[in-house]
């Protein structure tokens, strides 16, 4: 049995911050939370120099790419930079190649991350070609599955309602959440026919806002026909949307969201800086919008903050054709400290930020023992630096994708020291461990 002993921290525990706080740690798993020096003997005794300890963060909506997308970002860089960024737990999107869509696929992706992983790592499965699969992903492990409504992606053949009814009765059976990629594929396929060589604009009005809420209207009307299903919206970005998410949550439909920082923080005036550097799915939209965002964290309609990480190439990015570009920013290393800075400028509280990047991340997705400093869970903690003064500078990311839309940000407060089931990860800004602390999860499996 190995112990580790953290002194010299303030934890934030039970919702408020406890100061001159120590924790102690066994076997990975926190055992002791205490206002008084441990004085049992341990194996070892982290000096954590007065760092704000709070959950590791747990982030919902990654693309870790890995196998023949590797040259983006692989399970080793995206989980360095994971843990670089204060996240000790990512679920990684199926969108992979090959892509995950049955069992051989998803075992592959698995056999492939394992051994290189510097944080936790769960996987989603697209929504198998044949609905009788469903039940064999998720007796395999994955915490849900992924539909893009606009795009036709591998598994299964999306058109109707119907269909939509028949995959929330398939995923609801067995318990686990539809995450939507909600925007409508009519209006894009024509947009993008009508113009083949089309601008910022184009990409605007083919991935509306009202693209958005004609497919989060479409899920619900679904959902509320079948009842026993659960659906978790991604990057949520629209008034509409929001609007019709707190509608479906106030009737009592499960249905939950999440809010990305970049629609959060930047809106679509950024284009006129980054050009098709800055396209993103959905779009960076008008102030308005960010502002609703905002309101709809602030009044509990959105759950969850979570990054999208999408690491392409900067050329893959920026080079050729409208449709042709790759959209979407690395995320992972910019998540905590861009919060911690809202943190600083009181546009969100500190409990609100655990709430959003752990604890509803935990609960909604079953992620056990996860999520919480309290006796009993994994010590997967995130030690922070809330006065420390950063720029952002995306050539020092751990993610292949060296760029960022915020790069040059000037913020307050940093993740400085991570640890990852009790073993320590970062110090100091620093990763200081090998391949494998991290681990392969299963939803509701400690
Ligand atoms: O911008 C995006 N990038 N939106 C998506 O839905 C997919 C993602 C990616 O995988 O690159
Ligand atoms: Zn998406
Ligand atoms: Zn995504």
């Amino acid at each position: 049995m190995r112990s580790l002993r953290l002194k010299n921290c303030r934890v934030f525990y039970r919702g408020s911050i406890v100061d001159d706080a120590e924790l102690l740690i066994e076997n990975g798993r926190i055992k002791e939370v205490s206002r008084l020096s441990i004085r049992k003997p341990v194996d070892e005794t982290f000096d954590l120099k007065g760092l704000l300890i709070i959950p590791g963060l747990i982030d919902v909506h990654v693309h870790l790419r890995g196998l023949n997308l590797a040259y983006k970002e692989d399970y080793d860089t995206g989980t360095m930079a994971a843990a670089s960024g204060g996240v000790t737990t990512v679920l990684d999107m199926p969108n992979t190649d090959p892509p995950t869509v049955d069992l051989e696929s998803l075992d592959l992706r698995i056999k492939a991350a394992e051994p290189k992983l510097y944080a936790n790592v769960g996987f989603y499965s697209f929504v198998p070609e044949e609905l009788t699969e469903v039940s064999e992903l998720a007796e395999a492990g994955v915490f849900g599955f992924k539909l893009f409504m606009h795009r036709r992606m591998p598994g299964y053949r999306f058109e109707t309602l119907e269909d939509l009814k028949d995959i929330l009765k398939a995923v609801g059976e067995v318990g686990l959440p539809l995450l939507v990629h909600a925007e409508d594929r009519g209006l894009l396929e024509t947009v993008r026919s009508e113009n083949p060589d089309g601008g910022l604009e184009t990409f605007e009005k083919a991935l509306s806002e009202e693209s958005e809420e004609k497919a989060v209207k479409t899920v619900l009307e679904a959902l509320e026909a079948v009842k026993k299903a659960r659906v978790h919206f991604c990057h949520v970005s629209s008034i509409g949307a929001l609007r019709l998410i707190e509608a479906a949550k106030a009737s009592g439909l499960p249905v939950s969201c999440e809010a990305t920082p970049h629609h959060l923080l930047l809106t679509r005036e950024v284009y006129e800086r980054l050009g098709f550097y800055g396209l993103v799915d959905p779009p960076l939209r008008s102030k308005e919008s960010s502002e609703a965002l905002w309101s709809a964290v602030e009044h509990g309609v959105v759950d969850c903050i979570a990054t999208d990480h999408a690491p392409h190439t900067l050329e893959e990015k920026t080079v050729g054709g409208l449709w042709s570009l790759k959209t979407g920013f690395p995320g992972l290393e910019t998540l905590l400290p861009l919060m911690l800075d809202c943190v600083n400028k009181g546009s969100l509280s500190l409990s609100e930020l655990v709430r959003l990047t752990a604890h509803n991340p935990a609960r909604l997705f079953r992620i056990a023992d996860r999520g919480c400093i309290e006796v009993g869970y994994w010590a997967d903690l995130t030690a922070v630096d809330l006065k420390k003064e950063a720029i952002i500078d995306p050539s020092s990311f751990k993610s292949k994708a060296k760029h960022s839309p915020f790069e040059g940000w000037r913020v307050r407060g940093v993740p400085e020291t991570v640890f990852v089931n009790g073993e320590l990860v970062l110090l100091d800004g620093e990763v200081v461990c090998g391949p494998g602390v991290g681990r392969v999860l299963r939803p509701g499996v400690s």
